[in-house]
């Protein structure tokens, strides 16, 4: 018997680091799971690794996501758990800085993205008397780094609005967020690839002492979405091996990012 027999799983931004070890571990456990995301290969080769189904949608998109997702549980014969999970940013730079439609373009991903899904799944999980929502927060939502504006200010709408679901829908729904601190995918590759010496300088603010894997938050996924964590609601729970403690994920980024792109001013 596999933890999540008889439930069915939709997680959004399934093709990639995070999202992919959950939709994995979700899968192996038992779950029947649907990968929603923007890139279909990718959806498409997770998806197939765990005997699951593959979608395509941009969750900013409220008709194409609730399309998917009204799909994926007619397919699947209901649906039971949710993991809001796509999300992304595409600068550091201070706030009078980012352009007003890539500002929105993030807010529209990371937060109106789990409006949407939340909106869309809601109504099944109601029909089927069960539900479990986790949402994708960051620590940079509750501890915020320089540059990071509407990463931050989404991050932080989620938690919000993780909180709003649990008490709207319980007792049937339960919903959770969870804040990842720095873990090594390919949205935070670019910035170990840019500054070589990130990944030392993280480890020494993280007091267990290693960058995050995709599996430790989808452990903790996992956790929320089973019996196991069944009085466990509105939460927004940090994964971070400790971080925030210290600091946050990118402290420091901005200037380094400022200092790169502007030599001479920074000198
Ligand atoms: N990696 C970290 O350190 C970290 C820390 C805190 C929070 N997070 C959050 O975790 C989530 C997953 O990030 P990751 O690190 O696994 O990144 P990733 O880039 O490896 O995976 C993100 C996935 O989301 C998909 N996606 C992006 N925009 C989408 C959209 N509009 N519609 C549908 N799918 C979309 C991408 O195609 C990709 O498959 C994000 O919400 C991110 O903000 C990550």
């Amino acid at each position: 018997m596999g933890l999540f027999d008889g439930h069915q799983a939709i997680i959004t931004g399934g093709a990639s680091g995070i999202g992919a070890a959950t939709a994995r571990a979700l899968g192996t456990a038992g779950a029947d799971v649907t990968v929603i995301d923007t890139d279909e290969s990718g959806a498409e080769a997770v998806a197939s690794d765990i005997g699951g189904a593959a979608r395509v949608a941009d969750v900013a998109d409220a008709s194409a996501l609730t399309a998917a997702i009204d799909g994926a549980a007619a397919d699947m014969g209901g649906l039971s758990i949710l993991f809001n999970n796509a999300g992304f940013s595409s600068n550091v730079t201070p706030v009078h800085e980012w352009g007003v439609d890539e500002w929105h373009r993030v807010v529209a991903v990371n937060l109106f993205g789990v409006f949407h899904g939340t909106r869309a799944a809601v109504p099944h999980m109601l029909d089927r008397g069960d539900g479990r929502i986790v949402n994708m927060a960051s620590i940079s939502g509750t501890r915020p780094s320089g540059g990071e504006s509407p990463y931050s200010a989404s991050k932080a709408g989620v938690a919000a609005l993780t909180v709003n679901t649990a008490l709207d829908y319980g007792p049937t729904i339960r919903a959770n967020a969870v804040s990842p601190g720095m873990i090594d995918t390919p949205l935070t590759a670019p910035l170990f690839e840019m500054f070589s010496d990130w990944a030392d300088a993280v480890v020494a603010r993280t007091p267990t002492g290693r960058v995050g894997e995709p599996s430790d938050i989808a452990d903790v996924v996992v956790f929320l979405c089973s019996d196991a964590a069944r009085f466990v609601n509105g939460q927004n729970i940090v994964i971070d091996g400790g971080l925030s403690l210290h600091g946050s994920g990118v402290d420091g980024i901005s200037e380094r990012m400022q200092a790169l792109l502007n030599p001479a001013e920074s000198s």
